[in-house]
């Protein structure tokens, strides 16, 4: 639950359901367990966290919904449900895009003002966004394969550790000497804010096949491979920041989000950088990187302040680019199995 004044966004109660636990026996996030738990945890989850902000159906003036991209079992119990509150109580719907959701994520803690530059990290993106307002969002560059998160939870398959992927690489890497396992940083030798993880995670697969697989030695591939993550995110950064100081004839914010943005030798080495570039560095809190409803409750309120919302047949989206224009015209990062997920 989330009220937006001119004054002051407040966050009045927040809950998550975790489903790691429904999943782990699978190796990997099973869509048809993911819709039936959305099923069956919305109604208790929304009652509670009404119950935590102290407050009814009667006061509510919107609500909002993801309503893509992702797994689409999931995006349609969230849209179905918001949709019935809507129409029920004859309240504004707000279909929000979840990377809307991270790239506004940072305005939930702070003052952050537009336009900002956005490194969004997460499972399923790696994207340079320019944030120029609510709804304006200019893709600068992103990855051509996989997305960084997605080589996190890889290299984590790939070592037999448990958990969620980037928790537990990040906890390997920091018993682990980063230059003892020689890994690559694709596409760094290469102009442009393009990124490439697929190599790293082939070579990664690589050092793991190597025997015997010793603590010492999942450490530090976990190291090294952390450190190769950061080197690519560093480089490619620093580039955009070059870029947008000409866009906007000055150097501004940078900020850094969603769930890799956890990470916190990958905040120190991007906020060392931004503050060699002059520019203000702004990571959200931990809770608030990795997937949550605050950010996207911050987006629905956002855009209906603006008077934008949404019809009751808006429809549930797997895939929908946070820059329709940039992915309508290098479709190689659009649609298609084939295509970057990113
Ligand atoms: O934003 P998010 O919660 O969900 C998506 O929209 O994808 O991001 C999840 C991703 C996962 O790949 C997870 O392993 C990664 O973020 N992640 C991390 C850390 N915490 C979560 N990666 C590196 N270090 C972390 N501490
Ligand atoms: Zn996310």
């Amino acid at each position: 639950m989330l009220r937006l004044s001119l004054e002051k966004t407040e966050v009045l109660s927040e809950r998550i359901a975790s489903q790691t636990e429904d999943h782990a026996l699978y190796g990997g996030v099973v869509p048809e367990i993911a819709a039936r738990a959305h099923v069956e945890r919305l109604d208790g989850l929304i009652r509670l966290a009404m119950k935590d902000a102290g407050i009814g159906f009667g006061d509510l003036s919107g609500v909002a919904a993801t309503a893509g991209p992702g797994l689409i079992g999931g995006v349609m119990a969230g849209l179905a449900t918001a949709k019935a509150i809507a129409l029920a109580r004859g309240i504004p719907l707000v279909a929000v895009n979840h990377l809307e959701g991270h790239a506004l994520s940072p305005r939930l803690a702070d003052d952050v003002s537009f336009p900002y530059l956005l490194l969004l990290v997460s499972g399923g993106h790696c994207q340079f966004v320019s944030v120029e307002g609510v709804g304006k969002y200019r893709r600068l560059g992103s990855t051509i394969d996989d997305a960084a998160g997605e080589a996190f939870d890889k290299t984590a398959k790939l070592l037999g550790l448990s958990g969620q992927g980037g928790p537990a690489v990040e906890r390997e890497a920091a018993k682990g000497d980063p230059d003892a396992v020689d890994l690559p940083r694709p596409l760094l030798d290469r102009p442009g804010l393009d990124m490439s993880f697929s190599g790293l995670k082939t070579a990664v697969r690589r050092a793991a096949e190597e025997m015997p697989l010793t603590d010492k030695r999942r450490a530090d591939i976990c190291a090294g491979f952390q450190a190769a993550v950061a080197d690519i995110l560093v480089v490619k950064s620093a580039r955009a920041m070059e870029l947008v100081t000409h866009i906007h004839n000055a150097p501004h914010t940078f900020v850094v989000a969603g769930g890799v943005a956890a990470n916190k030798t990958l905040r120190a080495r991007l906020e060392a950088e931004a503050r060699r570039a002059g520019f203000r560095f702004f990571a959200p809190p931990l809770r608030w990187c990795t997937d949550n409803a605050a950010m996207i409750a911050l987006a629905g309120a956002e855009r209906l302040r603006l008077g934008v919302n949404d019809a009751m047949d808006t429809p549930a989206r797997a895939r929908w680019p946070l820059d329709e224009a940039s992915a309508a015209s290098a479709p190689i990062y659009g649609a298609g199995k084939k295509g970057a997920k990113a």
